[in-house]
C-alpha cells in the first residue's frame, strides 16, 4: 500500500524530558457484546452453572463475534482512555499492547491497533507477552520510559481474544476464559495535556515483576511455535489451544501473588493496612480469596469483575480498575495494590496512589 507523501510523519523524536514520576492519566475498557453464560457452556461440555460458580466465581463471560478481532476491542479500549483524557490519538508517543492472543503472530497486535486507532505512522507499537501479568509488565515498562523522558504519553493496552484459543471440548479450561480489553494512558505526573490535567491522579508508586521458566508446561499453547509447528496432526490433537494443569496453576498463583505483594509493599515502606483497594488478577474467586486471606485483606477491599467477564488475562486488572475508579469506589488518594499471575510462570505486583 502506498501512502501519500504529505502523510509521511516527522521521524525526529521530541527531546527527552525526564519526569519525577509517571501516572495513569486515564483508563478505558471494551468488551464484546455477546454474553456467554455458564448455561451456554453447559450445552457444549459436561458441566453446570452451579459447578462453575462454586469452583470459580464466574457467572458469564464475553465473546468476540465472528469477524471481530482482538485489535477491535484493543483499539476501542484505547479510544475510551484517550476520550476520558481529553486527548487525540496524535498525543500518543508509544503503544505497548500486552496480549497472549493477537490477531496474528505477525504483524504485532500493536501495529494493528496503531492503524485502527489512527495514531500517526511512525509512532512505535509493540507487543509484550508475559501471560496474565502482561498489563502490569507493560505499565512497568511505560513508567520507566516516561520517567527517563524517552516517551511522554504511552498507551498500555491489555487485550485478549481468549475464546479463540480455548479448547471448547475441554471443561477444565473452556469455562474460565473470556474476551475483553483494558487500556490506560500513562504520562508524566505533571502532564498538562487535555482535560485530565485538572485531576493529577493515578501516580505509579512502584512495580515488581518476576518469571520462572522452569514451570513453562503448567500452562501453554503447545503447538504453533517452532517447538511444534502448525500441522494437521497438531490441530487434530488440539495442541494449538490452551493446555493447563489447573491445580498446579492454582497453587503457584496463590503463593506467587502473596509473595510479590508483600515484597512490593515492603519495598515501598507500606503495610497491608495502608492498602485501600486490592485489585488482583481475576482468574478464580477461590484464588483471590486465598491470596486476600493470606495477606490479611478483607474481601470488602477486594475489587472483582470476574463474575461478569471471566478470566480476560491481561485485561482483568485494567478493566477492574477502570470500573472501580469510574463508579467512585476507588477514590482520589486511595492506595491501590494490584497483583497478577500467569503462565511462564510470570507474576507481578503494582502500587498506585489514585
Ligand atoms: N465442570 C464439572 N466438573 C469439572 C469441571 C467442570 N467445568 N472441570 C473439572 N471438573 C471435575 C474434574 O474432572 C474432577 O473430577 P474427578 O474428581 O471425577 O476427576 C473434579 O471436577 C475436580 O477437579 P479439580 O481439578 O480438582 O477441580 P478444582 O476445584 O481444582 O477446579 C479449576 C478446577 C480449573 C477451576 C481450578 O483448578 C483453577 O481455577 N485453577 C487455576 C486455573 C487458572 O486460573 N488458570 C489461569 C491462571 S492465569
Amino acid at each position: 500500500m502506498t501512502r501519500p507523501r504529505d502523510t509521511v510523519p516527522a521521524m525526529t523524536p521530541s527531546p527527552p524530558r525526564a519526569a519525577a514520576a509517571s501516572r495513569i492519566v486515564a483508563l478505558g475498557s471494551a468488551f464484546p457484546e455477546q454474553v456467554l453464560s455458564n448455561h451456554d457452556i453447559a450445552l457444549r461440555v459436561d458441566t453446570s452453572d452451579a459447578w462453575i460458580r462454586e469452583r470459580t466465581g464466574i457467572e458469564q463471560r464475553r465473546m468476540l463475534a465472528p469477524g471481530q478481532n482482538n485489535s477491535d476491542i484493543a483499539a476501542a479500549a484505547a479510544r475510551d482512555a484517550l476520550d476520558r483524557a481529553g486527548l487525540p490519538p496524535s498525543a500518543v508517543d508509544l503503544i505497548i499492547t500486552c496480549t497472549n492472543t493477537p490477531d496474528r503472530w505477525l504483524p504485532s497486535l500493536g501495529a494493528a491497533v496503531q492503524a485502527k486507532l489512527g495514531v500517526r505512522a511512525g509512532v512505535p507499537a509493540y507487543d509484550l507477552v508475559t501471560a496474565c501479568a502482561g498489563w502490569l509488565a507493560g505499565v512497568q515498562a511505560a513508567d520507566a520510559l516516561v520517567r527517563t523522558g524517552a516517551y511522554r504519553h504511552v498507551l498500555v493496552i491489555g487485550s485478549e481474544a481468549l475464546t479463540r484459543y480455548v479448547d471448547w471440548t475441554d471443561r477444565n479450561t473452556c469455562i474460565l476464559f473470556g474476551d475483553g480489553a483494558g487500556a490506560c494512558l500513562i504520562g508524566p505526573v505533571d502532564s498538562a495535556l487535555g482535560s485530565a490535567a485538572a485531576e493529577p491522579r493515578g501516580r505509579i508508586l512502584g512495580l515488581h515483576l518476576h518469571t520462572d521458566g522452569h514451570f513453562g508446561d503448567v500452562m501453554s499453547l503447545p503447538a504453533g511455535g517452532t517447538r511444534q509447528p502448525a500441522s494437521l496432526e497438531a490441530v487434530a490433537q488440539r495442541l494449538h489451544l490452551i493446555h493447563m494443569d489447573g491445580l498446579e496453576v492454582f497453587n503457584h498463583a496463590v503463593r506467587c501473588m502473596v509473595e510479590v505483594s508483600r515484597e512490593l509493599l515492603a519495598a515501598q515502606g507500606l503495610a497491608v493496612a495502608d492498602v485501600d483497594w486490592f485489585v488482583p488478577h481475576q482468574a478464580n474467586l477461590r484464588i483471590i480469596q486465598a491470596v486476600a486471606r493470606r495477606l490479611g485483606l478483607p474481601m470488602e477491599r477486594v475489587a472483582l469483575n470476574l463474575h461478569k467477564y471471566g478470566n480476560t488475562s491481561t485485561a482483568t486488572i485494567p478493566t477492574c480498575l477502570d470500573e472501580y475508579t469510574q463508579d467512585g469506589r476507588i477514590q482520589p488518594g486511595h492506595t491501590v495494590l494490584m497483583t497478577a499471575f500467569g503462565g511462564g510462570l510470570t507474576w507481578a505486583a503494582g502500587l498506585l496512589r489514585w
